[in-house]
């Protein structure tokens, strides 16, 4: 099996997700990420990808075969309203770089009670990270999330958070 980069098996650890759960990854690009989460979640969880580039969807199939596993071509948020998760994730993925909060708000009604939205990214080569952590909270705060922790490993950078309603009720 090629290399898990860095970046993405720091990742997974630092979700750590739960056997037996749901999980989305939006941009899930060739699926390593799919792939590492699936042997967390075991035969009783899904892990459901999407990308809207039908290439690197057709990678992500290609790399995980078999049960447990749905790959879509979808550009997120567009996806059935009716699905829920207990986690949601998102590997430097462009749509969350911008000042616009629609997509990580798209990402709270589609979380179920307890659910954890995580966004990793990177700097830009040459600069901090510091300031993508930042971006990265106040941007989910916008979107009416909770920052409920933050975590770095190198130049990955990673933030965890929670609809603020269900931080509140919890
Ligand atoms: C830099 S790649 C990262 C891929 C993978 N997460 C990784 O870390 O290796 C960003 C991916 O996000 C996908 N993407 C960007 N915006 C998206 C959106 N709104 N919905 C679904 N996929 C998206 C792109 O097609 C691309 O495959």
């Amino acid at each position: 099996m090629r290399a898990v980069p860095d970046r993405i098996a720091f990742a997974v650890e630092a979700m750590a997700p739960r056997p037996g759960t749901r999980v989305l990854e939006i941009g899930c690009g060739g699926g390593v990420a799919v792939a590492l989460v699936r042997e967390r979640i075991g035969p009783d969880g899904t892990v459901v990808g999407i990308d809207r580039s039908a290439i690197q969807v057709d990678r992500a199939r290609r790399r995980n075969p078999g049960d447990g596993v749905e790959l879509r071509v979808a550009r997120f948020p567009d996806i059935p309203g009716d699905d829920s998760f207990d986690l949601i994730f998102a590997i430097d993925v462009p749509a969350f770089r911008t000042g616009d909060p629609a997509v990580a708000s798209a990402a709270a009604p589609l979380l179920r009670p307890g659910g954890e939205l995580w966004v990793f990214d990177e700097p830009p080569p040459g600069t901090a990270t510091g300031p993508v952590s930042m971006r990265i909270s106040a941007l989910l705060s916008e979107a009416g999330f909770a920052i409920v922790d933050m975590v770095e490993r190198g130049r990955t950078v990673g933030v965890l958070a929670a609809p603020i309603a269900s931080v509140e009720e919890g």
